[in-house]
């Protein structure tokens, strides 16, 4: 039996939405499991500048800091999207958790259920047997670097900044993690434009001497987009800077089907943090067909890496999968392969997924 502590922070569109689902399922592995969880909602997003004029206050920082983990939703609005000159956005609230709470690693795997080998629009038998583990930095680069407008606003200037120290403590979880499964490395950078790119490359090269036994290789992040298409089996770890990582993982997402499935753990040297790598989706927001599988897989990565309860996590894990072999899908999994499928609202596969656990 064990205490937590956990913040559900849903945030904005269907963050709200995929986050009830998510919860529901912590709550009934806890209590299957016998453990003793309490929880307290935090805003943040376009929901928090409504209530506090501010994305993300400090006192719900204050209450991720003080958490066991965090289950996060998404954050965003398009009535900030389509108003460049918002003096404050829903994204602010998302990148002042990551950057105060030091969640330099944004990890994402990418893995296909074999029920789903129809659903994405890649072939088959291109897609069968890939298992790609992705360590995206997440407090670095254009996100955080200087941006500005100079000659009267007619120009604009966004700031890529990476120190050595970044570099290495996001490799070092990547090497490590390779370690434990196929040993294969994927370093991805543009070291033949940028600066930063060099620098990446020349820790990541160095590093590479600490560890003999994994397999590293360097790859150009144009590559990289290409190959993850043509070859997504190649691929074991991948470790990459911020902004191409945010890129790269939304087109691996078609690997696992759906951007609906993918997870993702944000961890630093506190408090964890996971949410879909989806965001709030506002063009489906309030109409019960959101995917919440992202944020259940999301909540089976926080018992594994942030409480170090891996049979928790497996019994999430399982239950998806048994969802999925029921043929229980989510509009966005649903294929014409798979035309017998039933179709379910969010909260209909949540049902599901509690009687599966
Ligand atoms: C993500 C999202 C965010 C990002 C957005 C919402 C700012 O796309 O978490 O991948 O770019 O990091
Ligand atoms: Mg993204």
């Amino acid at each position: 039996m064990a205490k937590k502590h956990i913040i559900i922070a849903p945030g904005d569109g269907i963050g709200q939405e995929v986050t009830a689902v998510g919860k529901q399922v912590v709550e009934k592995v806890a209590a299957t499991f016998g453990h003793e969880f309490t929880y307290d909602e935090v805003l943040i997003g376009h929901v928090a500048i409504e209530a506090f004029g501010t994305p993300l206050t400090d006192e719900s920082l204050e209450k991720m800091r003080e958490s066991d983990a965090v289950l996060f939703g998404a954050v965003g609005d398009p009535r900030y999207d389509n108003d460049p000159t918002a003096a404050m956005r829903p994204e602010q609230g998302l990148f002042k958790m990551r950057k105060e709470l030091g969640l330099y690693a944004n990890i994402r795997p990418i893995k296909l259920f074999d029920e789903l080998l129809d659903a994405s629009s890649i072939k088959a038998d291109v897609l069968k047997g890939a298992d790609i583990l992705f360590f995206r930095e997440l407090t670095g680069d254009v996100y955080f670097g200087e941006k500005g407008r100079r000659n009267n606003g007619d120009t604009a200037f966004d700031m890529a900044e990476y120190s050595r120290y970044e570099v290495e403590r996001i490799a070092r979880k990547a090497f490590e993690a390779a370690r434990t499964r196929r040993k294969k490395l994927c370093s991805v950078d543009k070291a033949n434009v940028m600066e930063t790119g060099r620098l990446w490359r020349e820790v990541v090269q160095k590093m590479a001497l600490d560890y003999p036994d994994v397999e590293v290789e360097h790859q150009y992040a144009d590559a990289t987009a290409m190959l993850l298409i043509k070859a997504p089996r190649r691929f074991d770890v991948v470790v990459t800077a911020n902004l191409f990582g945010d890129i790269l993982t939304d087109e691996a997402s078609q690997i696992a089907g759906s951007m609906g499935m993918l997870a993702s753990a944000s961890i630093g040297d506190g408090t964890g943090v996971y949410e879909p790598i989806h965001g709030s989706a506002p063009d489906i927001m309030g109409k019960g067909i959101a995917n919440p599988i992202a944020s259940v897989l999301s909540a089976a990565l926080m018992f594994d890496i942030s409480f170090g309860m891996k049979a928790e996590s497996d019994a999430i894990i399982q239950a998806v999968d048994k969802l999925l072999k029921d043929g229980f899908r989510t509009r966005d999994i649903a294929d014409t392969a798979t035309p017998d499928a039933k179709i379910l609202s969010t909260e209909a596969i949540g049902v599901q997924l509690l009687k599966n656990i």
